[in-house]
């Protein structure tokens, strides 16, 4: 199979890698660039065409999976809280589409590292409600039942103690303030833990996003019922995520994204 090139947008850089679907990890080291800026879809866009560029020789004319930190609703961009707000409204995958003249799928970022982790991660076989957030810029989720991604949800936005979750517990505000990883975890992260366990009863939680390299520092300090593990890709999660989406979406254009998970627990199964 050919490789196949995920992008992952965030709010400080734009990283690419082709990824290699068979084992679910990247094919070549990934290309970042900072984000510009000003995160207009133009200058987003002409970041992504030189990563699709610098790859080219790799991914042919294949499709690309971008991972973006926005809900993406069918390929349009309902509101954005970290990039340009020339984003919002946009139907993010036809604009990106006809820019780079290739098939092009959009995801929510949290969803995209949820497909990488049921893949191929932390996630994979996983029965019951799995709850994968991304701590960086700010709070992203994806909630799995049985392997079933429910997508676009957006846990990060929770006003939880009359602030917007990700405001107070997001790593950047970690960053931001100087709190050492015990202060961030018991003040911060402990409290958002606990009101997502209690609104939902997951039976496992999974953390991306760049933070997770580091979960030794700070999971120790966190009190749940609920056992927590990082992200076995990491923060690769979301570009392999992304990627993989990609080329499901190439064989399969009019399925929805529940048809896609069970088409590849099928699939898993008769491995
Ligand atoms: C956005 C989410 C995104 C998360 C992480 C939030 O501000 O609303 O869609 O997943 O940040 O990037």
């Amino acid at each position: 199979m050919s490789k196949v090139l995920g992008i992952d947008v965030g709010g400080s850089g734009i990283k690419g890698a082709p990824v290699d679907l068979e084992v679910g990890d990247f094919a070549e080291p990934r290309l970042r660039i900072p984000t510009p800026e000003k995160s207009s879809p133009k200058n987003v866009v002409t970041v992504l065409r030189e990563i699709v560029d610098n790859f080219a020789p790799t991914i042919g004319d294949g499709p690309v999976g971008i991972s973006f930190p926005a809900p993406a609703r069918h390929g349009v961009i309902p509101f954005i809280a970290n990039l340009d707000q020339g984003w919002a409204g946009l139907h993010a995958e036809e604009y990106i589409s006809d820019a780079l003249g290739r098939p092009v799928t959009v995801l929510n970022d949290a969803d995209a590292a949820g497909l990488g982790e049921v893949h191929y991660g932390a996630a994979r076989g996983v029965p019951g409600v799995v709850i994968l957030t991304t701590l960086g810029t700010g709070i992203g989720s994806a909630v799995i039942n049985n392997g079933i991604l429910l997508p676009n949800t957006e846990l990060g936005h929770l006003e939880i103690d009359g602030h917007d979750a990700e405001t107070r517990a997001a790593s950047s505000v970690k960053d931001r303030k100087h709190m050492s990883y015990r202060d961030w975890a018991t003040k911060r992260l402990q409290r958002y833990y606990e009101v997502v366990e209690m609104l939902f009863s997951p039976d496992l939680f999974v953390v991306g996003g760049g933070v997770s390299k580091d979960h030794s520092k700070f999971f120790k300090y966190l009190t749940l019922e609920t056992p927590i593990v990082p992200a076995k890709l990491l923060n690769r999660a979301g570009i392999i995520g992304a990627a993989w989406q990609a080329q499901w979406r190439l064989e399969h254009p009019d399925a929805t994204e529940e048809q896609v998970v069970t088409a590849a627990k099928k699939a898993k199964n008769a491995d």
